[in-house]
């Protein structure tokens, strides 16, 4: 079943909690937080004090996107601050199945995101440990960006290996998913859609959510 996980990146910070009650209204089911250090990815945001806030302000879960080095460090602080599930880049772990055993410790869901430029094999033997792959259709640092095409393989590729293996993780894709885009994404096999700009960008999150979220059920025959 498609789901929509609206990434607060593109929502106005100064109404977070009023923005996010509209995402939700909107058919969002999970709250996508990106998390940057301006190490990793070229940008700063936010860290636990700003997800403890949101645990306060939805009982959606919260989706939280390491986009940093040391992810190890800041795990607990997380927890803490209430995340449910946590995704670190299989680029900035140097002990990935540490790191995500770590997550899973602390009573959180993890799991690995994946560059455009990374390829799927390479996180074959930890497919069993984590509860979702993120597949990232940009460069992680920015909303808003045009989705790199390549990725629908990726997806694809991502879909073979569940079956091969035997496993259950789920698919999310992040990154230029639109109205232009959502269909053949869905198409791939993605099932956890986030969107930024396309549910924040324009100023009226609820209604936006609410026609991306019909376009992936309708691609997706739901
Ligand atoms: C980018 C972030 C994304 C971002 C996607 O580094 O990981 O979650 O919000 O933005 P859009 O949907 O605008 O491409
Ligand atoms: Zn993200």
């Amino acid at each position: 079943m498609v789901e929509l996980l609206p990434s607060i990146l593109s929502a106005d910070f100064a109404h977070l909690e009023d923005q996010v009650a509209a995402a939700e209204r909107g058919g969002g089911t999970v709250i996508h937080v990106d998390v940057m250090d301006g190490h990793f990815v070229p940008n700063i945001t936010l860290g636990p004090p700003v997800v403890k806030c949101l645990r306060r302000a939805t009982s959606l879960p919260l989706d939280c996107h390491l986009m940093i080095e040391n992810a190890d460090e800041y795990i607990p602080a997380f927890a803490d601050a209430g995340a449910n599930w946590v995704s670190v880049h299989y680029e900035a772990c140097r002990h990935l199945h540490r790191t995500l055993e770590l997550i899973a410790q602390h009573g959180m869901q993890p799991a690995v995101v994946l560059n455009p430029a990374t390829r799927v094999n390479l996180i074959r033997d930890v497919l069993p440990m984590v509860h979702h792959v993120l597949v990232m259709s940009v460069n992680p640092g920015f909303g808003g960006q045009r989705f790199i095409e390549f990725s629908l393989d990726k997806i694809r590729r991502l879909v073979e290996l569940r079956h091969e293996l035997g496993l259950a993780f789920r698919i999310e894709v992040d990154g230029g998913v639109a109205h232009d885009t959502v269909a053949r994404i869905v198409q791939a096999g993605a099932e956890l859609l986030v969107a930024g700009n396309a549910v924040f960008g324009a100023g009226q999150p609820e209604q936006d959510a609410r026609a991306l979220l019909a376009a992936a059920r309708k691609a997706a025959n739901e």
